[in-house]
């Protein structure tokens, strides 16, 4: 039997993140340049019930029972033994790749927990659902990073843009003209946890000061779902700026964050903002199709780590 796979895609954040773990809209994108993938085959040769994991991007080559009950691949399989009411799994291999860059705000928990799943539902010939992915990876996510909102998971497994509130059901989001964003890392790592503890201690402190500001990004990413559903989405770009500002006063920017920002607006961007969690990962800048190949090689040379041009199609 030949490797079953499953893929997923990274993601970005357009509007409204951490202002969603406050029950806020926020707007996420699927970003399918950059892809966590896993593959399964059967391993005849072992006992039932051992699995071989293998993830070179986080050095782990051993044995499924070696890892913590604790952590997410551990996790995943856990979840899937209970909620398919298995007994034991049949001897297997799991390989597990991803180009997403990890800690950057893309989304790369939620998407190899996805991978994972997908693959191994397949091999065990169980049909699923991109809600069940999402909701499964959801369980995952909060291992990850304690409280979240429930959007990187969501985007991800359902891969369409999305206009997303805490609790609710999400809206795919109509996309009126083609956006085109350079994404770009500086290259300082951050985990979304972290970053979600540290907007929380701080809006345990000043509650008023941080639920006004979340009431403002949550009227942004209103503001910015109608652009993307216009066919001139004139002012998206200084929606984005206007986020980029909030965030930095609820205070998850950083130097080498607000640094690419200002390039991007220095040559040509029609808005950039951070971009996930924050304190450190990849900024976006909204820039146009033909300009955004100079836009990635500017960035690269005022200290981006890495780019990538993505561009999100009309889907109507
Ligand atoms: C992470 O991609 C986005 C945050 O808003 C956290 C969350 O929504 O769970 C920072």
């Amino acid at each position: 039997m030949p490797a079953v796979i499953g893929t997923a895609p990274g993601k970005i954040i357009l509007a409204g993140e951490h202002a969603v773990v406050y029950g806020r809209h926020a707007i996420a994108v699927p970003v399918s340049k950059v892809q966590a993938k896993a593959s399964v085959y059967p391993r005849p040769d072992l006992k039932p019930g051992v699995i071989r994991i293998t993830a070179p991007n986080i050095q782990i080559d051993c044995n499924l029972s070696e890892l913590s009950e604790e952590h997410p691949i551990s996790k995943v399989f856990s979840l899937t033994k209970e909620y398919l009411n298995l007994n034991h799994f049949p001897a297997m291999s799991l390989q597990i790749r991803s180009s997403i860059p990890i800690a950057a705000g893309m989304g790369s928990g939620a998407a190899v927990s996805i991978a994972i799943l997908k693959a191994l539902f397949t091999f065990l010939g169980k049909p699923f659902s991109p809600e069940e992915m999402s909701c499964l990876s959801f369980e995952i996510e909060k291992i990850y990073h304690g409280n979240p909102s429930g959007i990187d998971n969501t985007v991800i497994a359902h891969n369409r843009p999305i206009f997303y509130k805490r609790n609710e059901p999400f809206q795919l989001l109509r996309v009126g003209s083609p956006l085109t964003f350079v994404i770009a890392d500086c290259g300082v790592k951050s985990t979304t946890r972290d970053m979600v503890e540290y907007v929380r201690h701080h809006w345990s402190e000043s509650p008023s000061k941080y639920e006004a500001l979340f009431d403002q990004m949550d009227w942004l990413a209103a503001q910015a779902k109608n652009a993307i559903e216009s066919e001139k989405p004139d002012n998206l770009g200084n929606l984005l700026i206007q986020n980029h500002q909030l965030l930095q006063q609820i205070g998850v920017s950083c130097p080498e964050l607000d640094h690419l920002v200002n390039t991007a607006l220095q040559h040509g961007a029609e808005g950039a903002k951070l971009c996930g969690a924050g304190g450190g990962g990849n900024i976006i800048a909204l820039v146009n199709q033909s300009a955004a190949q100079l836009l990635a090689q500017t960035l690269q040379h005022s200290g981006a780590v890495s780019t990538i041009i993505t561009t999100i199609q009309q889907n109507d």
